[in-house]
């Protein structure tokens, strides 16, 4: 079942937002973008880029990033979210180095405010997922960025998450983390298709690059931080699928467990793998 839902023909861009906007969530956001900024911005085709759009860009976590990465660079940020835009700009508001270059406006990805041409390139990372329509928000990216644009979309691919040792309610928790994101009309599988979707749009030049995440005894530090990491985000849907009614406390109780007992296993391994797309407009 889907809570896809459609207006006179067509489909409404936004959907039901998974993890929800508490301060502890927002927080999660700025500490995730912090932890995996060497995989999602290392090397991105951005050198030349003056005027970006950040689409679905939340609490400024990831604009943060890449204006301190991209001295030459201003940011447009657009979120659904008005809590999430006052998080955005107090953040960058207390940034030296943000001082002047970022605007936040409120709107919809599926129908941004924003003349054709506006933008010589766009970022998104962990929207898709939480869209009904990605082909329309990347349709609206397309028509607001100048030809000769860059595009990078970062997006998940929960189907690679793998524990060993073996930790069966944490599985049966992500499946059903999974399964209520596609009820809400998202796509946690998404990544696998940006390939797919950008060519569907008219973009060039796609590359699509799968990132894994594979830690195990090679690295024990930061396979110690990631689970850590995981176990929070793991977390952090867990009253909302409570809620829903998709996972029982024992399972919850169960996962903790399980996350505990691969925290401290000398040979534990996680795996993960999302996926980083670039495109072109000509
Ligand atoms: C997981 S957060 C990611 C935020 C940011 N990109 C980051 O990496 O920290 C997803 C964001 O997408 C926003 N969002 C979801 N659907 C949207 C839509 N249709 N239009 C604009 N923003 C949307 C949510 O409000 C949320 O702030």
């Amino acid at each position: 079942m889907s809570t896809k839902s459609e207006s006179k023909g067509t489909k409404k861009a936004t959907t039901g937002y998974l993890h929800g906007f508490t301060r502890d969530e927002q927080d999660r956001l700025y500490h995730q973008a912090r932890f995996l900024e060497h995989r999602v911005h290392e090397g991105l085709p951005l050198r030349r880029a003056k005027n970006l759009i950040e689409i679905g860009c939340g609490v400024g976590a990831q604009t943060d990033i890449l204006l301190r990465r991209h001295p030459d660079l201003h940011v447009t940020g657009v979120d659904a979210s008005a809590d999430q835009l006052e998080r955005a700009r107090k953040h960058l508001r207390s940034l030296p180095w943000a001082k002047g270059r970022a605007q936040f406006v409120q709107g919809d990805a599926g129908q941004l405010k924003f003349a054709a041409d506006s933008f010589d390139s766009a970022f998104l990372c962990w929207i898709l997922e939480h869209v009904p329509d990605p082909l329309l928000v990347l349709s609206e990216a397309r028509r607001v960025l100048r030809p000769g644009s860059q595009i990078v979309v970062t997006e998940v691919l929960n189907a690679t998450f793998f524990l060993e040792p073996y930790s069966p309610h944490t599985l049966a928790y992500w499946m059903a983390f999974n399964d209520h994101q596609l009820e809400l009309g998202g796509d946690p599988f998404v990544g696998a298709k940006l390939g797919n979707l950008l060519q569907a749009v008219g973009y060039r030049d796609i590359e699509v690059e799968v990132k894994p995440i594979h830690l195990d005894n090679r690295f024990p530090g930061e396979r110690a931080e990631f689970i850590a990491y995981w176990s929070e985000l793991l977390l952090s849907g867990a009253p909302g699928l409570a809620k829903a009614g998709k996972v029982s406390a024992a399972t919850v109780a169960g996962m903790k467990r399980e996350l505990e007992e691969v925290a401290h296993n000398p040979n534990a391994v996680f795996f993960y793998s999302f996926v980083q797309a670039r495109a072109q407009v000509l």
